[in-house]
C-alpha cells in the first residue's frame, strides 16, 4: 500500500525551519516562517500568557470534553474583539478552532455543505498555504490581482475591476489585515470600494484575520470585517489567536459564520458542529482556556493591549531600521514599500537566484516568494542583513 505513494516536497515555510536548523553559521538570521521575534531573536511566551496559565493550573477542576464548539466564554470574547457591536449576536456563530488553519478547513466544509459550492477567490499572491489548504479541501481558487510586483503597491483598479466581474453568490477571500506575504492592507476607502461591489455583486466575503492587532492595533484592523458585517447579509470569519497572543503551538483559533437571521444562523451551528465533530471531533482546551482567561479579566486584558502595542512598535521600527540601512548600503534601489507595508511582512523583491545566493553565500534565510519576516530583524543583525542585500543585489 504505501510502496506506491512518492515524496512529497517540504513545505515552502516549514522546510525552511529545518534548513535555518541546520545551519551552523553563528551570524545566520530567519526571516522565514511568520512567529514574532524579540530584539534577542526569542519568540516569548507573553507574560499574561504565563499568569493566566499559573491561574488555570490552580482553578482547573477537570479535563472532560467541553463539545465540537470548544469553549463558549472564549468564543464569545473573540466574537466580540472580531465585530464588537457592528452586528447582531444572534445571527453570528462563532466556534472555537485548531488554529487559524483549522478554522479554513472548517469554513472550506461548510462552503462544500451549500446547494452550489462556488469557487472561493484568492489574492494573487496570497499565504502560500490557503490554495494546498482550501484547494485540498475541494475548493477551485481563481485568483483575483493583488500585488504589483514592480511598483510595489496594491493594484486596486485590476482587483476592483476583477471583483466587478465575479459571478453573483461567489465567494471572495480577503486578509483583514497585514496581508500575508506582502504586508500591503487596502486603505479604509478602498475597503469602503470593495464593499460596495461585495453588496452589488451579492458575493460572500471570506475574511482571515490572522493579525488582528499587529498592524494599526485592534479595532483599527477589523475595520473591514466591521464595514462588511453592517452591509452584507451573509459572512464568513477565520481568526487565529496565533501571532495576538503568542499562542502558536497551542492551536487556538475561530471560525465565524454570520447568517442573514436567527433560524439560519441555528442550522449554521449544527453544521459546524458536525464539521469538527467529522475532522477533529472537538479543539484543544488549553489555549483557549488562557485567552478567555485573559479577556475576562479588565487587568490581564490591559497587560495584553500593553504586550501587543510593543510587538507592534518592534515591527514598525524594524521596517525603519532596515528601510534606512538599505537606504545607506544600497542607495541606488528603492526600498521604500518597507515601511508602507505593515504587521509582520513585506516582499524584498529580489529574485530566486539572489535570494538563494543570500541563504547559502551569507546564511540569510527568506521565502522563495522573497518574502521576508520583519521580526527576525533586529537591531543587532541589520547592518549585516543590508551589507548582505547590497552585496546580491
Ligand atoms: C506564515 O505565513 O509564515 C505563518 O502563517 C505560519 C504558517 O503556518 O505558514
Amino acid at each position: 500500500m504505501f510502496a506506491s505513494l512518492s515524496p512529497r516536497p517540504a513545505d515552502a515555510i516549514l522546510g525552511l525551519i529545518a534548513e535555518y536548523k541546520k545551519d551552523p553559521r553563528p551570524q545566520k538570521i530567519d526571516l522565514g516562517i511568520g512567529v514574532y521575534r524579540t530584539a534577542d531573536g526569542e519568540t516569548p511566551v507573553l507574560n499574561v500568557v504565563k499568569q493566566a496559565e499559573r491561574q488555570i493550573l490552580e482553578s482547573q477542576t477537570s479535563k472532560a470534553y467541553l463539545g465540537t464548539a470548544g469553549e463558549p466564554s472564549f468564543n464569545a470574547a473573540i466574537q466580540s474583539l472580531i465585530f464588537a457591536d457592528s452586528v447582531s449576536g444572534e445571527r453570528l456563530t462563532t466556534v472555537q478552532t485548531p488554529g487559524g488553519s483549522g478554522s479554513l478547513r472548517v469554513a472550506a466544509s461548510l462552503l462544500q455543505q451549500s446547494a452550489t459550492v462556488s469557487p472561493v477567490w484568492v489574492s494573487d499572491p496570497t499565504w502560500s498555504n490557503h490554495v494546498p489548504l482550501l484547494g485540498g479541501a475541494g475548493l477551485e481558487l481563481p485568483p483575483y490581482p493583488y500585488y504589483d510586483t514592480e511598483k510595489h503597491v496594491i493594484r486596486v483598479d485590476a482587483m476592483l475591476e476583477t471583483l466587478r466581474t465575479i459571478p453573483k453568490g461567489e465567494t471572495v477571500l480577503f486578509h483583514a489585515c497585514c496581508h500575508n506575504p506582502s504586508g500591503l492592507d487596502p486603505a479604509d476607502d478602498t475597503w469602503r470600494a470593495i464593499t460596495d461591489i461585495v453588496v452589488e455583486r451579492e458575493l460572500l466575503p471570506f475574511i482571515d484575520m490572522a493579525y488582528q492587532g499587529f498592524s494599526r492595533g485592534l479595532d483599527e484592523d477589523a475595520f473591514a470585517i466591521r464595514h462588511m458585517a453592517e452591509r452584507v447579509p451573509e459572512m464568513l470569519v477565520s481568526s487565529s489567536c496565533s501571532k495576538n497572543f503568542g499562542l502558536y503551538r497551542d492551536r487556538v483559533g475561530t471560525l465565524s459564520v454570520m447568517a442573514a437571521d436567527a433560524a439560519t444562523s441555528a442550522t449554521v451551528a449544527s453544521q459546524l458542529s458536525f464539521i469538527a465533530r467529522t475532522i477533529y471531533s472537538m479543539p484543544p482546551d488549553h489555549g483557549a482556556a488562557i485567552v478567555s482567561t485573559i479577556l475576562a479579566d479588565d487587568s490581564l486584558t490591559s497587560d495584553w493591549h500593553g504586550e501587543l502595542a510593543d510587538m507592534r512598535q518592534r515591527l514598525r521600527d524594524m521596517r525603519e531600521l532596515i528601510s534606512n540601512a538599505l537606504h545607506d548600503k544600497a542607495p541606488d534601489h528603492d526600498f521604500s514599500h518597507l515601511v508602507r507595508a505593515t504587521g509582520m511582512f513585506c516582499f524584498l523583491g529580489i529574485s530566486g537566484e539572489q535570494i538563494a545566493t543570500l541563504k547559502n553565500d551569507y546564511g540569510v534565510y527568506l521565502v522563495g516568494s522573497s518574502r521576508v519576516n520583519i521580526a527576525g530583524i533586529t537591531p543587532a543583525n541589520v547592518d549585516y542583513l543590508a551589507e548582505s542585500i547590497a552585496a546580491v543585489l
